[in-house]
């Protein structure tokens, strides 16, 4: 029976790759630091192991048929080690990519061209898709506190992309080898800025919220006390900034790979709804 490694299988865009992998019938190992807290369907063959320890990846990754590969880090230190490890088990191997990746000169592009090309002698595919719906959850404490949202470039457009989407067209790739040596530029459906997002979130949980625009100092000061990497803060902004007058593309390749529509933002909120809803304690 075909087993897929995934790595990243608790995280947003993993645990749907891990259900639409169940779906179809074969068989999951899951690399994950805290088994215990994984929270993964019972199905699901757990092994314990950190994604920057070689040796763990290579132990995960034998005997099986396909791996999906996240590297959850802003810098691609120690990733040709495990790069190396897991490509020694597994040739066959789906990287979740970004649409930041130029084709011209992916090094230059942040840590996700370089993974990139540590993994060009595999039978790779690359899934890069743009920002993901699931980030707009930051502003759900706003939405449950108040009536304003805080943010830099409210007129930002961006082609935002259903995490599950993602998932779907990963579950495809790692199970269909005609997908190898293919590289998907993944978006949402359509241009969105996100005061129109902030509008949408609002119409679905029938709140009206204003959206108030904040300094790029401001938020790069609190990117950056959060942990963030400031030269991907600084990234970030500036990124941010651009889209008010060249928003994101929106891209065919959800449609044609799933042979549906790439889901919207508004379907995205209607299923989220409540985590931006006040919560209220049940009568008794
Ligand atoms: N968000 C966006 O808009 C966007 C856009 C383009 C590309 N991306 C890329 O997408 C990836 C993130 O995907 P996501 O949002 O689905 O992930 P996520 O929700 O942020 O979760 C991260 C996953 O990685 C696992 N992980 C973290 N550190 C680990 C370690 N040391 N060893 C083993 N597992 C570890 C986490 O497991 P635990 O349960 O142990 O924490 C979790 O399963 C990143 O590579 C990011 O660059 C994101």
């Amino acid at each position: 029976m075909t087993t897929i490694l995934v790595t990243g299988a608790t995280g947003r865009v993993g645990r749907h790759v891990v259900q639409g992998l169940l779906d179809a019938g074969v068989s999951v190992r899951a690399l994950v630091r805290s088994p215990l807290f994984a929270g993964l369907p019972v199905d699901v063959e757990v092994v314990h192991g950190d994604i920057y320890d070689p040796a763990a990846v290579e132990r995960a990754a034998s005997g099986v048929d396909a791996a999906f590969l996240l590297w959850p880090s802003y810098s691609a230190e120690g990733a040709g080690d495990v790069v190396a490890a897991l490509t020694k088990q597994v040739s066959r191997v789906v990287y979740l990519s970004s649409l930041n990746v130029a084709d011209e000169d992916p090094a230059a592009s942040g840590v996700w061209g370089e993974i990139e090309l540590l993994l060009s002698d595999a039978d790779w595919t690359f899934l890069r898709p743009g920002g993901f719906m699931v980030n707009t959850q930051e502003w759900a404490d706003e939405f449950r506190t108040g009536d304003v949202v805080r943010m830099p470039s409210p007129g930002a457009g961006r082609s935002l992309i259903h995490e599950r989407d993602i998932a779907a067209v990963a579950v495809l790739a790692l199970l269909n080898d005609k997908h190898i040596g293919q590289t998907y530029r993944l978006t949402g459906p359509e241009v969105l800025t996100q005061a129109e997002q902030v509008a949408v979130l609002g119409e679905a949980i029938g709140k009206s919220v204003r959206v108030q625009e904040q300094s790029a100092e401001e938020v790069r000061r609190a990117m950056v006390e959060q942990g963030v990497d400031p030269n991907f803060a600084d990234g970030a902004l500036a990124y941010w900034a651009s889209l008010i007058d060249t928003p994101e593309p929106v891209t065919s390749d959800v449609e044609s790979l799933l042979g549906r529509p790439a889901l919207t933002f508004r379907e995205w909120a209607e299923e989220h709804a409540d985590e931006f809803r006040v919560r209220t304690r049940g009568l008794r």
